[in-house]
């Protein structure tokens, strides 16, 4: 029997020591160091092993690739974020906050996948067969060739896929399955990182499609250290306000395909369902009458472009420095666009609290939502309103210029799709459609944007 000894390792980026430390040399992080057990001497990696020697070269001309590449879902929404459905052999990464409805959209997966004569294994790490069979009725999943293995076990894991030779196997969840090469216990990063390597050798010799499902911490990073992320081909977070019953899938890396995209469903007791025109969704909540501080936006997530609502509160401080708070976007974004309107348009923030809210709980990155953001901030300070058939698309400058942002036509055309009359855009954009319902304003500078807003209602 091998000695064991203790180790320490960094739970945010895998770094190993002989003691503790309080900050991590590698990644930086404080407090982040728990300690592990590992064997003595050197295990062998027995994955590792099994592959030496027997891969040889191959010339690229060569290489040929199979007939069905991609492993479609059956559900569109979510073929889309994967680029057209799970790469063959690919390990993915399915990340979310405990509770969320993880297991729930991997089940209904999986009786997709089956529905098309796959043959599907499902390993439950966290929940016992009933369990699933009950979740499995609430969903309405009646597969022939769908296997349910409650087990925790890595190995014994590896020799059942071995056995059954399945076309795609979930691990539900990765923190709960342990492997014997490794002492410390379940969901610690050496063991983590050992189950996915192991994982993912079967995956690419066997060209056996795996999701694998893993929890998110509170601050928002995938349990265990960044080298998950590493190691997988694709990691896909599933996210959503649990107080409301729509979820988003998001991809945040894709070696095969886009990331940004997203895809949006709703919770129903007979599981997920896609909703194919989210501008009902997030637009429905929205007051017919325009309010001030408010503006539409069109993001381009992906693919597809979503309109989003965009509130803002301006009102005069009762503290020494005034409040920054934003909920779905970048505070770095707001202070800068901040600056930008008070240095070009002449506003002053200095005794103002600022909130800015993204309606829906929806994040919005994208750089082209600056000028609705401005204009939600600017209408709020001056109590004027945007109108509400008018959506803002532009991104600004340091020096107030609005820049041009990319698929003008695909954002307009939702737009007109919406029902808005209006749209206000950068001058550079060319639009080469034609848009009968819906009136396109060019402008140049941040400050014509606000002119023409509040000129429109006098
Ligand atoms: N009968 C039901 N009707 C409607 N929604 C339900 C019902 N039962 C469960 N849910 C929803 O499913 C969610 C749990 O789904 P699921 O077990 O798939 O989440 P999970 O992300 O796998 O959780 P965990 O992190 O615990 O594994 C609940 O939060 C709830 O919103
Ligand atoms: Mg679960
Ligand atoms: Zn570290």
């Amino acid at each position: 029997m091998a000695k064991v000894k203790s180790k320490w390792i960094c739970s945010q980026c895998g770094y190993e020591t002989a003691g503790y430390l309080g900050k991590c040399p590698s990644c930086g992080s404080w407090g982040s160091f728990a300690e592990e057990l590992s064997y003595d001497e050197k295990q062998p990696n027995a994955a590792a092993n099994e592959f030496v020697n027997k891969e040889k070269p191959t010339l690229l001309k060569d290489i040929t690739i199979g007939e069905e590449v991609r492993l479609s879902t059956n559900i569109s929404e979510f073929d889309r974020i994967l680029g057209g459905g799970f790469v063959q052999g690919s390990l993915t990464l399915l990340a979310g906050d405990p509770g969320i409805g993880k297991s729930t959209i991997t089940l209904q997966t999986c009786g997709r996948i089956c529905e098309s004569g796959k043959k599907v294994l499902y390993v439950s790490a966290e929940e016992s067969a009933g369990q699933l069979k009950l979740r499995a009725e609430r969903l309405g999943i009646n597969s022939e060739n769908l296997y349910i293995y409650p087990q925790t076990n890595m190995e014994n894991v590896k020799s059942q896929i071995e056995e059954l030779c399945p076309d795609f196997v979930v691990v539900d969840s990765i923190q709960a399955i342990y492997s014997n090469n490794v002492p410390s216990s379940a969901g610690s990063v050496s063991q983590i990182r050992e189950c996915t390597n192991l994982l993912m050798h079967i995956a690419k010799s066997k060209n056996i499609t795996t999701v694998v499902i893993g929890h998110v911490t509170k601050d928002g990073n995938i349990a265990g250290p960044k080298v998950l992320e590493h190691m997988v081909d694709t990691v896909i977070y599933f996210e959503g306000d649990k107080y409301k019953s729509y979820r988003m899938l998001r991809s945040m890396k894709n070696r095969f395909g886009n990331t940004s995209e997203v895809g949006i469903f709703e919770m129903h007791s007979d599981g997920l369902h896609e909703i194919k025109n989210p501008n009902d969704l997030f637009l429905n909540e929205r007051s017919q009458v325009a309010t001030p501080g408010s503006a539409i936006i069109v993001t381009n997530e992906g693919t597809r472009p979503l309109l989003v609502e965009i509130q803002a509160l301006v009102g005069s401080t009762p503290y020494a420095s005034p409040r920054r708070v934003t909920n779905g976007i970048d505070m770095s974004r707001l202070l800068q666009i901040l600056a930008v309107l008070e240095k070009r348009v002449g506003l002053n923030f200095s005794k103002q609290d600022v909130y800015i809210n993204v309606m829906g709980g929806f994040d919005v990155s994208e750089p082209s939502a600056d000028l609705g953001i401005a204009l939600a901030i600017a209408t709020c300070a001056r109590d004027v309103v945007v109108d509400s058939q008018t959506v803002i698309i532009g991104e600004i400058g340091l020096s107030g210029e609005v820049h041009p942002v990319n698929n003008i036509g695909k954002r307009l055309k939702e737009a007109e799709a919406s029902g808005f009359k209006q749209a206000i855009i950068p001058f550079a954009n060319e639009v080469s459609d034609k848009f009968s319902k819906l009136k396109i304003v060019k402008v140049k500078r941040l400050m014509d944007a606000i002119v023409s807003c509040v000129s429109s209602q006098s």
